[in-house]
């Protein structure tokens, strides 16, 4: 079995932030598959761990972990330092895949899980990435490919609380790709529809307009290796939320999205 002081890392490496999650593994297993050093950041340390091994086995490549909490911002500059400790430097890119859904009517009697929506969807997310960003700037070179949602496009009653921290978040990356694009740092939005994931387990989704997080993780590779600032998953939900979007006040009330 391969351990992890076998494999040294290259400057061809990505910071994946949300491993666990099921995109998280999919895309790590794509920048993999390619030769790209990985280190795998998350909450759940073992199943962490499992990930990682799986990937040394099946692709030779260097692959670590780190604990990391998104809502911990206090421990981000440090968990930092350990990113630069274990790569030997700053990595070519990043990924955050990382993201919490409260049940809409729990959250709105429950401000603790509001405050946790806010707390790991948009604190955690532009604590991180603003310090990560500003090393790849001052390099003039890095990529950033960060998940944001179609939920953010429009506030909906049924998803308001987990779809105002990723409206939050896609103001946010859309302002940060302006800054970036005088530079060579790439930042490419996300926003998926419904993708088949412990995130959406139970929810009753029609089956045609879902993703598997394996499509999703080519999906976002392919939109990154094409230099694309914005990537809907699936591409259909452009239009889907381009429509949504125009609704007139009037129609979208009698609406139950
Ligand atoms: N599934 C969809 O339909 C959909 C649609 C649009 C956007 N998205 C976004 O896609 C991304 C990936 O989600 P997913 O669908 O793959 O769902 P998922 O499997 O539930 O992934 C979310 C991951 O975030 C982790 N996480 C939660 N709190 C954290 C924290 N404080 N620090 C670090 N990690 C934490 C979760 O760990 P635990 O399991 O331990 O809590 C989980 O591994 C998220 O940003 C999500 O908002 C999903």
């Amino acid at each position: 079995m391969l351990e992890i002081n076998e494999l040294k890392p290259t400057s061809k490496s990505v910071l994946v932030l949300g491993s666990v999650s099921a995109v998280g593994r999919a895309i790590a297993h794509e920048f993999a598959r390619e030769g790209y050093s990985l280190l795998l950041g998350d909450i759940e340390i073992e199943e962490n761990e499992r990930i990682a091994k799986d990937i040394r086995i099946r692709y030779h490549v260097f692959c670590d972990t780190l604990f990391f909490d998104a809502s911990d911002f206090d421990s981000h500059p440090v968990f930092l330092e350990k990113v630069i400790e274990k790569f030997n430097g700053i990595p070519e890119g990043l990924v955050i895949c990382f993201g919490y859904m409260p049940v809409q009517e729990e959250a709105q009697k429950d401000f603790n899980l509001i405050k946790r929506t806010i707390d790991i969807n948009f604190t955690g997310t532009v604590s991180i990435l603003e310090r990560v960003i500003s090393k790849f700037e001052e390099r003039n070179y890095g990529f950033a490919i960060v998940i944001s949602s179609v939920a953010g496009d429009r506030g909906r009653k049924s998803n308001y609380i987990y779809g105002s921290t990723k409206g939050a978040l896609t103001r946010y990356l859309e302002g940060l790709q302006h800054r970036l694009s005088s530079t060579k740092v790439h930042l490419l939005l996300v926003k998926p529809g419904f993708m088949d994931t412990a995130m959406t387990y139970g929810l009753n989704l029609p089956q045609r307009l879902l993703a598997s997080p394996e499509e999703a993780g080519r999906i976002l590779y392919t939109a990154w290796k094409r230099k694309k600032q914005v990537v809907y998953v699936k591409w259909f939900w452009r239009y889907i939320m381009l429509i949504i979007q125009h609704l007139p006040r009037f129609v979208f009330h009698r609406t139950q999205l």
